[in-house]
């Protein structure tokens, strides 16, 4: 089983993928941490600790509070698609477990310096400001990280701006610390994610697994995929899980080695994630990019998640 670290913002996406998280055998959950992104902290830090709860996640796994805002950039929140709640939709179950004392990024360093080199897998599906605390706070971190696998990004594809994805343009300077540290690190953007999609039948094979935890994903798919008709999504797309079953099973994803670099000075593309696709990528490149995931076999895995959740 490999141990991964869950830095996000949840967001219906980022449940689905803390749900995934914990329902699967192949991962194990070490720590949450979460970040300001689809709503404020004190919002999405509360909805994952019911996310927490309703998962039956081990009380002994640490939650964490981390940054309540941009490095630079004026806080910016997500309710169009996230809602005033942050995760708007279904009925959450109160939380009963207490967060962990410690601020995020101390806890994302602790874990990493408290675990065997090369253990930990780091999977931000938040804006970066959390991360690239840590790098400036703990460089060692950077040395003994099995590697990072984020959601953000994308290559000639946006959803804030024509070309820049959320996750990336609310903190691009936090994500040009992270994906320029030096470890090995995916970026898992827009490119796949927009291929993991809910078809009718996806949601009827969801709706079929019965448990309370699926329940509550079909919960927030009509909220959710409600808010994607209205950007012209025939089907929603959930993003921040292709990073987790990207961990689980590698062949889901296709992903190429490729330099990558955040635009921080651009008029127009500020945010905006640069990949040099040009072959062959130099052998040390340390940064790759997704480009497509298998939507069949990806579900499949969340299905399989839900039916072993209570
Ligand atoms: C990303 O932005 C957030 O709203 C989602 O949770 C996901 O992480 C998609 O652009
Ligand atoms: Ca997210």
């Amino acid at each position: 089983t490999r141990r991964i670290l869950l830095d996000c913002d949840p967001g219906h996406d980022d449940a689905i993928a803390i749900l995934l998280a914990a329902g699967d055998p192949g991962v194990e959950i070490a720590a949450i941490t979460t970040v300001s992104g689809n709503q404020s902290i004190e919002k999405v830090t509360r909805n994952a600790l019911a996310i927490a709860e309703l998962a039956g996640l081990d009380p002994t796994v640490p939650i964490a509070r981390g940054a309540h805002r941009p490095l630079l950039h004026e806080v910016e929140y997500a309710p169009e698609y996230h809602g005033e709640s942050g995760l708007d939709g279904p009925q959450l179950p109160e939380p009963t477990r207490a967060l962990d004392s410690r601020h995020g990024v101390q806890l994302i360093i602790d874990t990493i310096m408290g675990s065997e080199p090369g253990e930990i897998t780091l999977v931000p599906t938040g804006a970066l400001t959390n991360v690239a605390l840590a790098v400036r706070l703990e460089q060692r971190i950077v040395e003994r990280v099995r590697e990072v696998i984020f959601m953000g990004g994308g290559v000639h594809v946006g959803n804030h701006g024509p070309f820049s994805e959320f996750n990336i343009a609310i903190d691009p300077e936090a994500a040009q610390i992270v994906i320029g540290a030096g470890w090995p690190i995916t970026m898992v953007g827009l490119d796949a994610t927009h291929q993991a999609v809910v078809t009718p039948e996806i949601r009827a094979k969801l709706d079929a697994v019965g448990t309370r935890s699926s329940a509550f994903v079909g919960g927030l798919l009509d909220f959710y995929g409600a808010a994607y008709a209205g950007h012209g999504f025939a089907h929603p797309p959930v993003h921040d899980p292709v990073t987790v079953a990207m961990v689980i099973d590698p062949t889901l994803v296709r992903a190429v080695k490729a330099p990558l670099a955040v635009e921080l000075t651009g008029t127009l593309t500020k945010g905006m994630t640069v990949a040099d696709l040009r072959e062959p990528a130099p052998e040390s490149t340390p940064t790759s990019v997704a480009l497509g995931v298998e939507n069949e076999r990806f579900w499949d895995l969340v299905v399989a998640a839900l039916s072993r959740l209570p």
